[in-house]
């Protein structure tokens, strides 16, 4: 994008991927892991920096959340993704366009009492408080491919529920046919964009898609990640997360869930639509303007930020879910 462009560098060494072993023995791999570096890239967006920051802070103020793993999403064909290099390697750019500054900024997020408002195109608008949520709709862990636009992807164990369940809940009516997502903005607390490069970005952050795209079985609300609540830079309390599209199309910290006729100004999209789609899926056939997507480097189990080079799969390899919704 014109405004924030960095050039990407993808220059850390290569290593191999963990063994798949380490996957089936997560829970204990996970916590055992800390300390290691990582690289900070950005922005569909911006270039990779090194840095040595990862730190069990990054997920301090979490709270156990007790699930049940959805036997339909218990494994992919890949390790896990260390949880700490996944939760200081985010892109938020509220807080930030480096990944040390995104995480530690993000502790500012303010989620107590947070409410998400569902209205628009509704028989039963509402708004909800996050135990609303959590009570009505149970929680499940599902373990996803992740594929950000700048080609890195992780495996991240979501805790959530379907996003097919608030569309039953709020009704939406005849005339709805879009979905758009807002995201927490508040000037004096997400910071990021007051400083350069990002002060002319079109805040609040927004994303959107269509109605059956949101009834998918795929496309899920989370509220937590590798069995706790999020962590802030992860979006908490609240954010999409859609396996088959590219990672911005997940909003974090949804404030606001409009049901609404027509396609909906998104954030990236507006900033530069012939780089952002708004319907993005990932597709290794169709490459980024400014780099190809049939690669995608792959952060697996280690405890410390670097990737194996992979094939881009259609759809993030979620065809047989959602290849009938683009028939
Ligand atoms: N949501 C908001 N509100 N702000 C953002 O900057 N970045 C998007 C998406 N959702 C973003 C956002 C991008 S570009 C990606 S790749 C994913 O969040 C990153 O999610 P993660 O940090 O949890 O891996």
């Amino acid at each position: 994008m014109a405004l924030i462009r960095i050039p990407p560098s993808w220059q850390l060494p290569e290593r191999t991927v963990t063994p798949e072993s380490a996957f089936f023995n997560r829970r204990r791999f996970l916590k055992g892991l800390a300390g290691a570096g990582i690289a900070g890239a950005a922005l569909p967006l911006i270039g990779c920096q090194k840095q040595k920051v990862l730190d069990q802070a990054a997920i301090a103020g979490t709270q156990s959340l007790a699930v049940t793993l959805n036997p339909a999403f218990a494994q992919v064909d890949r390790p896990l993704t260390n949880e700490l290099v996944a939760a200081t390697y985010n892109n938020f750019y509220e807080f930030g366009s480096t990944k040390t500054a995104v995480w530690q900024n993000a502790r500012a997020l303010p989620i107590d009492d947070w409410k998400v408002e569902v209205t628009g195109l509704v028989s039963k608008p509402q708004t909800f408080d996050l135990d609303d949520l959590t009570r009505r709709f149970p929680l499940e862990e599902r373990i996803y491919r992740f594929r950000c636009v700048e080609a890195w992807s992780m495996v991240i164990p979501w805790v959530g529920f379907p996003m097919n369940l608030l569309i039953q809940a709020v009704e939406p009516t005849a005339a709805a046919k879009f979905v758009r997502f807002t995201s927490y903005y508040n000037p004096k607390v997400t910071y990021g964009p007051l400083f350069p490069p990002n002060q002319f970005l079109p805040f609040p952050y927004t994303e959107g898609m269509r109605l059956d795209e949101m009834a998918n079985e795929l496309a899920f609300f989370a509220v937590g990640v590798y069995g706790h609540t999020l962590p802030k830079q992860h979006g908490a309390p609240l954010r999409a997360v859609l396996p088959w599209k590219y990672g911005f199309k997940g909003a974090k910290s949804i404030v606001k869930i409009e049901f609404v006729d027509r396609q909906p100004a998104t954030f990236w999209n507006t900033l530069s639509p012939s780089e952002y789609k708004f319907e993005s899926n990932v597709d290794p056939a169709v490459p980024h303007p400014r780099w190809s997507q049939s690669q995608e480097r792959f952060v697996g189990a280690e405890a410390e930020f670097s990737w194996t080079e992979k094939p881009t799969l259609k759809y993030n390899g979620y065809g047989e879910y959602v290849a009938s919704l683009y028939a």
